[in-house]
């Protein structure tokens, strides 16, 4: 096991001493996750992901971002370095290696991000996918959304290269376009069972980005908020919500699950169930 998912590791087994254990198969994929450990199949998949990260670490190359506020800290130009936005913005690789275990352990079909940027934790999120296909599992898709038409148009290409195929029929959509915009259009037709809230990291947007996203859920679907650590912005919104249902902790992330009550080891795969825990944010539940 690399040393760099090793502070990790030894900071969720704490948080699970300290927590009640998620129900059903987000319980399941959590205990999977926190382990960090990999089979070679896996560890080859990960590998992959990780010279991905040597590329963009030292890449000389720029690309033209879009200023959506939080999530993109600072005045800072249009245009960035490619290595400075993967420093500052990508998911790191002991977080992208947690959202590959879950994605493993949860087994999902359909699995929505918010916020592609350079398609790192797409990358995560699609490599599980393909291995749980490999296996016999569910072949399992993920529509990640992303506003900097640039980024995407990068992503896309990462994603290509690491073999998943990306486009309407591919394992990766990619959504282009304000989330405000993008979210709607995509959310309806589906029963998320795993997603993901990595961009715009603001309480209030996050909390509607959720209230749209809910109806769509699938029963027992997990939801990653990222940025949740106490003093960030997020922190509100996790708060507001982690009451209201099953959650966790994990440090950066906070975890929501999704399930009708008395349904809470149920199939990740039924249409969205009636009696959602996961609440609107004008506070229903
Ligand atoms: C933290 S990065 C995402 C990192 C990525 N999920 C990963 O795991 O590597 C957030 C991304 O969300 C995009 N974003 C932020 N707010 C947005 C909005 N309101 N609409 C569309 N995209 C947005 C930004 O352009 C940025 O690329």
């Amino acid at each position: 096991m690399p040393a760099s998912v090793l502070p990790l590791r030894l900071g969720l087994g704490l948080l699970r001493v300290g927590q009640p254990a998620l129900p059903g198969p987000a319980g399941d994929a959590l205990r999977r996750a926190s382990r960090l450990r990999l089979t070679p199949a896996e560890a080859s998949a990960e590998a992959a992901i990780d010279a991905l990260r040597r590329e963009l670490r030292r890449s000389p190359a720029t690309v033209e971002v879009v200023d959506y506020g939080a999530g993109t800290r600072g005045d800072k130009p249009p245009v960035r370095r490619v290595a400075e936005v993967y420093r500052r913005a990508a998911t790191g690789p002991a977080w992208g290696r947690f959202l590959f275990g879950l994605a493993r352990g949860l087994r999902p079909r359909r699995v929505l991000e918010l916020g592609t940027n350079l398609g790192v934790g797409a990358a995560h999120l699609a490599a599980a996918l393909a291995l749980n296909e490999a296996e016999g599992g569910p072949a399992g898709r993920l529509v990640t959304l992303e506003g900097a038409p640039a980024l995407a148009a990068l992503a896309a290409g990462h994603l290509e290269r690491l073999g998943h195929r990306v486009g309407d029929d591919g394992r990766v959509r990619i959504g282009v376009g304000p989330f405000a915009e993008t979210l709607p259009e995509v959310a309806a037709p589906e029963a998320w069972d795993l997603v993901f809230v990595d961009g715009h990291h603001q309480a209030d947007a996050a909390l509607g980005y959720l209230d749209t996203i809910r109806p769509h859920l699938a029963g027992g679907a997990l939801v990653v908020l990222d940025d949740v650590e106490p003093g960030r912005p997020v922190r509100r919104a996790y708060r507001a919500l982690r009451d209201r249902g099953p959650s966790f902790y994990a440090g950066k992330y906070g975890l929501l699950v999704h399930a009708a009550p008395g349904d809470l080891g149920g199939a990740t795969t039924a249409a969205a169930r009636v009696s959602a825990l996961l609440p609107t944010s004008a506070g229903a539940a």
